[in-house]
């Protein structure tokens, strides 16, 4: 191949080059160890000097027209190749948040009792003394008055300690039939430990109307419990005392754990204690001003964590207020 052949080989090749694969065929065919203008240079030596001078001149410039066409090019090839958009790039993940597991259990008790005509209502977290406690009829003695057990905010200012002022807000607002839940939060001076918080939430539930019985009572926490805890669940009604409930019971759930074989959660008694109930004591009926002769009714009151920790077996109340991510996420 002579000098004009070897130009001429250059430029087809330059003309057909349309991409960077073609480019670095050119470079390694021309400018490479073993390429073509090398081997010419070495060929050089064989020549007259005059003919060597001006073939070497010739090779020089093929040389730079090589370099600085793969230059221009390159840049334009690898321009080309970019796409405007990335479409490889990876996504950014983001982080969905969920429903806190005391909003969820308290969505499924609130579908059960609404099913059953109760109506959803709120108190305030901050109550006067009289519809904490006096409105309750609970007496200026009772242990829950006392400053060891509760939060003043001021003399007759506290942080409710349950949501029964909740029942006499209502009364006090409505006539009969009243049929409602009130869930919120409550406030004890409680240590801070595997079974108590010093802020925890609780559901009021409260139905006045004429002829309301104990045994409604009975049946309507019969069901909430079957439907909250599963079918097989039995209760049983212990007697118990509550200032504003007569007669008042504590009622008790088969061990969702052991089924009532007995196991730790349960004391090894097969029962669990869940919540306070009772008829309306006719001295809260006289307070809210309704007639004891005509009206009946019947209230209960349960801790939504305790509700919770049952049954999704939830052995420290602290986890619902860590904010562990690793607990939360079972909830998702
Ligand atoms: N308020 C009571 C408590 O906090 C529970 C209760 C509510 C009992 C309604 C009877 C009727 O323990």
């Amino acid at each position: 191949m002579d000098l004009k052949e070897l130009k001429i080989s250059l430029e087809e090749d330059i003309k057909s080059c349309s991409n960077l694969e073609d480019l670095e065929k050119i470079r390694v065919k021309y400018l490479g160890r073993k390429g073509l203008i090398k081997e010419y240079f070495k060929k050089l030596k064989d020549f007259s000097s005059d003919e060597r001078k001006s073939a070497g001149k010739t090779l020089n410039e093929l040389q730079e027209r090589i370099k600085s066409f793969i230059e221009e090019k390159s840049k334009e090839f690898e321009e080309k190749r970019k796409p405007s958009i990335d479409l490889f790039i990876p996504g950014r993940k983001s982080e969905t948040g969920s429903l806190h597991p005391i909003s969820i259990v308290l969505k499924e008790i609130e579908e059960i009792f609404t099913g059953m005509g109760f109506e959803v209502v709120s108190g305030p977290e901050m109550e006067s003394d009289y519809h904490n406690f006096e409105a309750l009829n609970i007496s200026k003695e009772h242990p829950t008055r006392d400053e060891q057990a509760s939060f003043f905010v001021e003399e007759e200012l506290i942080l409710r300690t349950h949501t029964s002022p909740v029942q006499i807000r209502v009364m006090k607002s409505r006539k009969p039939p009243v049929r409602i839940i009130a869930p919120g939060k409550v406030y004890r001076v409680d240590p801070f430990d595997p079974s108590h918080s010093p802020v925890f939430h609780q559901l009021e539930g409260l139905y006045v109307d004429e002829g309301v019985s104990f045994a409604e009572l009975k049946g309507t926490l019969e069901i909430f419990a079957k439907e909250f805890f599963g079918a097989d669940t039995e209760i049983k009604f212990l007697p118990s005392y509550f200032p504003f409930t007569e007669p008042s019971a504590e009622v008790a759930i088969s061990c969702a754990i052991c089924k009532r074989k007995g196991c730790s959660t349960c004391g090894y008694t097969g029962w669990l204690e869940v919540l306070g109930c009772g008829m309306v004591h006719p001295r809260v009926f006289e307070n809210v001003g309704y007639n004891t002769e005509k009206y009946t009714g019947y209230a209960f009151g349960f801790g939504i964590e305790r509700m919770a920790m049952i049954k999704y077996r939830i052995p420290d109340i602290r986890l619902f207020y860590e904010n562990e991510i690793d607990f939360l996420e079972i909830f998702k």
